[in-house]
């Protein structure tokens, strides 16, 4: 059975992602920067500033699914920040590569997370498709050279970047943080709540990865969305009606939202949607196409 080498394993995709592949019959390691005694799969290491890592990580890997990435919402955006945003992707792909190219241990395929912000935090009715240029923000810059990273692959193997929209799961991610306002019954949109809001429930996300692995036809870039994409102010009405608590309140204004997160406010107070007709057209089934059957399904 094929060895899927996952960096990053350790986050909420990769936990869930390696759960899967194992139940699949897959070989899986992790390369991390903290290996943790009694991890369920072969853990090693690697040192992103020190640009060093176990070269034996390599040997004998089909598949290299790279997840690694610091929390694009967790901090502002300043100019150290992002540089840790761009060095836990394009470099950390770029220092992979560059192992795999002394060592000659190339693998079948290298499968990236990517954003569906690649296009930028814009909010309109164009419908983005894989077709479509990049956004020339700051967001749209960082999943640009995030893409060019993995792109750097196809010289020695196939590559899929699978651009992600906000990954709805029970137990980390967005969902548990903008629940919390919810379950108080202070759910609110956020600025003028018309931004879109695409979403993917974790089986998807997951799945998606899998399906790319097994479909040695898939090349590029795929949005992997579900297909019911709200606005900011109808998955506020969804969630509240999730948790069973009343919707709402005025919204939060846009000012505040800048105020307290500078530039990061603008993941929250824009959006648009994307076309996932790429995607299902490889033979891919979304388990969760509606986002009240995954709510339902997730806050029970
Ligand atoms: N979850 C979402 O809603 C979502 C949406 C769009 C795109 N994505 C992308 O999909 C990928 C996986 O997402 P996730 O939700 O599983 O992320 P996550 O839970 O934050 O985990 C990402 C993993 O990356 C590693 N990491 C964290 N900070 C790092 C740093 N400064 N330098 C190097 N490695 C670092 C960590 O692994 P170790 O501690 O083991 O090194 C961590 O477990 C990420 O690239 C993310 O940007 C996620």
């Amino acid at each position: 059975m094929a060895t899927v080498l996952i960096t990053g394993g350790s986050g909420l995709i990769g936990t869930h992602l390696t759960q899967l592949l194992l139940a699949e019959g897959f070989q899986v390691r992790h390369l991390s920067r903290t290996p943790r005694p009694g991890a369920p799969v072969p853990q090693f290491a690697w040192d992103l500033a020190r640009g060093t890592m176990d070269p034996a990580v390599l040997q004998g890997v089909d598949h290299v699914i790279h997840l690694s990435g610091a929390n694009i919402a967790q901090k502002r955006w300043t100019a150290g920040r992002m540089g840790e945003l761009y060095a836990s992707r394009s470099g950390a792909a770029d220092l992979l590569r560059k192992t795999v190219e002394q060592t000659g241990a190339f693998p079948k395929s290298f499968i990236s997370a990517s954003g569906i912000n690649y296009y930028g935090a814009v909010t309109t009715d164009h419908v983005f498709t894989e077709s479509d240029p990049p956004g020339n923000d700051a967001i749209g810059r960082l999943t640009q050279a995030w893409e060019a990273a993995a792109d750097a692959w196809a010289p020695h193997c196939r590559v899929v970047k699978l651009r992600t929209p906000i990954v709805l799961a029970r137990e980390g991610g967005a969902l548990p943080k903008l629940s919390l306002p919810a379950r108080w019954g202070l759910a609110a949109p956020l600025g003028s709540g018309t931004q879109w809001m695409p979403w993917v429930h974790i089986a998807d996300i997951t799945h998606a990865y899998l399906h790319a692995l097994r479909h040695a036809d898939m090349h590029g870039a795929y949005n992997v969305v579900a297909p019911e994409q709200p606005t900011n102010r109808a998955f506020t009405r969804a969630l509240a009606k999730a948790l069973h608590r009343p919707a709402f309140l005025p919204a939060v204004p846009k000012f505040l939202l800048r105020a307290a997160l500078g530039e990061l406010s603008s993941l929250l107070l824009k959006g648009a949607r994307a076309s996932n007709a790429k995607l299902v057209g490889t033979g891919f089934a979304f388990r969760y196409a509606g986002l009240e059957e995954a709510l339902g399904q997730l806050l029970s």
